[in-house]
């Protein structure tokens, strides 16, 4: 066709009337690759309708640089509580700062998130707030999608294409349909079966943890991955949780109900396979509400304006928890099936090399378990593949590439990695795939956990590799084998002038683990590294930092 280059948009110019090609910019912020990879089908059905998209990350864009889109439509993600993806730090930053005249621009925005956060879509109002404030014009309104984003997508994107094209356009512009990227057959829609070939405790008796190492077989599903990747898991509910959230809502499990896009089948199967029926969060109550019109104590819980009250509330509880509580008499099975959100999948962090082990995919997943007001809770996915997967059983997944963590192109480059807990994972995967690519390039892990004799993770094969040459530095701080608490940020101070001196080689320096507390603290240590050893004050230290990350030599990934 002759819909390539500079040339006309559309495959029907006898409506248009003439050659239309409408420059439209996609700007997208991405930690796990869903807003990339929205902004690819956005750009592809973009063309169909007349418009001539360039694609844009945060990462690589200043907010100066929007003035001449005359035409914007924004993706970005929320990551964590209310942060942009770390790729987008910068931009965020920049735009929520400066001053930058909008005024020409015409713009939608389309902002993912995650309702069990409280933050939910923060990143994406913001922009959008912003956008208006610096004069741009807001076409179509924004659209907060929650991880199931696939048709809240589709009706913003109606709608800011809509707004966005010109009436020659409009008229003529047909829905596109959704081009599915080629590959694998296998992917988020339709995930691939992975047999489990083994599961092995990685903590010690009397740990106070429960990791586990996974291996999962690829073997024909056509799957590839990078070091650095996430698998995608797709878990079912336990029995038990089942049970509990039926006899909360007094049904028995038989009861038919229909899952949006599927068949029906009884309700019991449909909270083990299709629902999140544990996680509760505002956007849960706010529908529990509506099916409970009569509990006055929900609505003063939801209309609580400091929020402290809903935010101690939701610590801990499960919806099951919230229907005996708000709605006592019980729920019919479609009231039940509308306050929850389809089960998402989860994402982990990959700890193998394809190279070293071909076919193959391997995680390592805490499982998470605690006490919370009177009752034992449990992760969905950790406790799954923990508890109801066993040797030959098959899991679903698919992988979910992550282009933000990736290992130096140059074999020969140094690499440092901080990784506490399962923070590991991807370095595992890291270490091995340069040993199996006969990378010549120095290696420096530094971990983190609690006690030397129960929880120091894949230990052997560390000294294994410092063995073999393939790990040339190995830091380990464990935390609770003395008196006071020693973590890896008090190895990076320690180390300062040999870390300051790895970085100045040109070294990559990778943190994978805690988002909410590690990652921030690893950061402070840097700064203190770069003060200390480097000679910077502390203004030049953090853009030291800053130019690391923009080169790509600091990157992280933190959950
Ligand atoms: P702690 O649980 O003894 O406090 C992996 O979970 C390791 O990370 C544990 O040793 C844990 O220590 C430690 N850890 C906890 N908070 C941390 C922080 N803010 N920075 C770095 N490591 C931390």
């Amino acid at each position: 066709t002759a819909r390539t280059g500079g040339g006309p948009a559309l495959a029907a110019p006898a409506t248009a009337g003439a050659a239309v090609s409408v420059p439209l910019t996609i700007l997208y912020g991405t930690e796990s690759g869903n807003s990339e990879e929205l902004a690819a089908r956005t750009a592809k059905s973009a063309k169909s309708r007349g418009f001539k998209p360039t694609v844009k990350n945060m990462a690589d864009l200043s907010p100066a640089d929007l003035a001449k889109s005359e035409r914007l439509v924004v993706i970005v993600s929320t990551w964590g509580d209310g942060e942009p993806p770390e790729t987008a730090t910068s931009f965020y930053k920049g735009l929520m700062s400066e001053d930058v005249d909008l005024s020409k621009v015409s713009f939608s925005v389309c902002a993912l998130g995650d309702t069990s956060y409280e933050q939910f879509c923060k990143t994406g109002k913001d922009v959008d707030a912003r956008l208006a404030t610096l004069g741009g014009k807001r076409v179509a309104e924004r659209r907060d999608c929650d991880v199931d984003y696939e048709d809240s997508y589709q009706e913003w994107v109606e709608a800011a294409f809509t707004a966005l094209a010109p009436a020659a356009v409009a008229a003529v512009s047909e829905i596109s349909p959704v081009v599915a990227p080629v590959g694998s057959t296998f992917g988020k829609k339709n995930p691939f079966p992975a047999e489990l070939l083994d599961k092995v405790l990685l903590n010690g008796r009397g740990s106070a943890k429960e990791t586990w190492h996974y291996e999962l077989s690829l073997e024909g599903s056509g799957l590839t991955y990078e070091p650095g990747d996430a698998l995608a898991v797709l878990p079912v509910n336990a029995p038990d949780v089942v049970e509990d959230i039926l006899r909360a809502a007094r049904l028995s499990g038989s009861e038919s109900v229909t899952p949006k896009g599927g068949q029906a089948k009884p309700l019991a199967e449909a909270l083990r396979e299709d629902f999140e029926i544990t996680t509760l969060s505002k956007a849960v109550l706010k529908k529990l509400a509506e099916v409970a019109p009569a509990s006055e104590s929900l609505a003063a819980l939801l209309a609580d304006e400091g929020k402290e009250e809903l935010r101690e509330y939701l610590w801990g509880r499960w919806i099951a928890d919230a229907i005996r509580q708000f709605a006592p008499d019980g729920l019919s099975a479609e009231a039940l099936t509308g306050v929850m959100r389809k089960l998402p999948p989860r994402l982990y962090s990959i700890a193998s090399s394809p190279l070293e082990h071909p076919g193959e995919v391997h995680l390592t997943v805490a499982s998470v378990r605690y006490d919370a007001h009177g009752a034992p809770r449990k992760g969905v996915a950790s406790t799954y593949l923990a508890d109801l997967v066993e040797n030959g059983d098959s899991v679903p997944v698919f992988t979910q590439p992550n282009k933000n963590f990736r290992l130096p192109t140059e074999g020969d480059t140094p690499i440092i990695m901080v990784g506490p807990g399962t923070g590991i994972a991807p370095f595992r995967s890291f270490v091995e795939h340069r040993a199996a690519s006969g990378a010549s390039g120095k290696n420096w892990l530094i971990f983190g956990d609690q006690r030397y004799q129960f929880d120091f993770l894949y230990q052997l094969e560390w000294q294994d590799h410092l063995k073999n040459g393939s790990l040339h530095k190995l830091d380990v701080a464990f935390s609770r084998d003395q008196p006071e608490k020693v973590y890896v940020q008090d190895r990076i101070r320690q180390r300062a002038a040999e870390l300051f001196a790895w970085l100045e080689e040109g070294a990559h320096f990778y943190v994978c683990g805690d988002a909410s507390r590690m990652a921030h603290d690893v950061h402070e240590a840097l700064i203190d590294v770069v003060t200390t050893a480097g000679g910077r004050k502390r203004e030049e230290a953090e853009a030291y930092l800053e130019d690391l990350k923009k080169s790509k030599r600091y990157q992280r990934d933190v959950y």
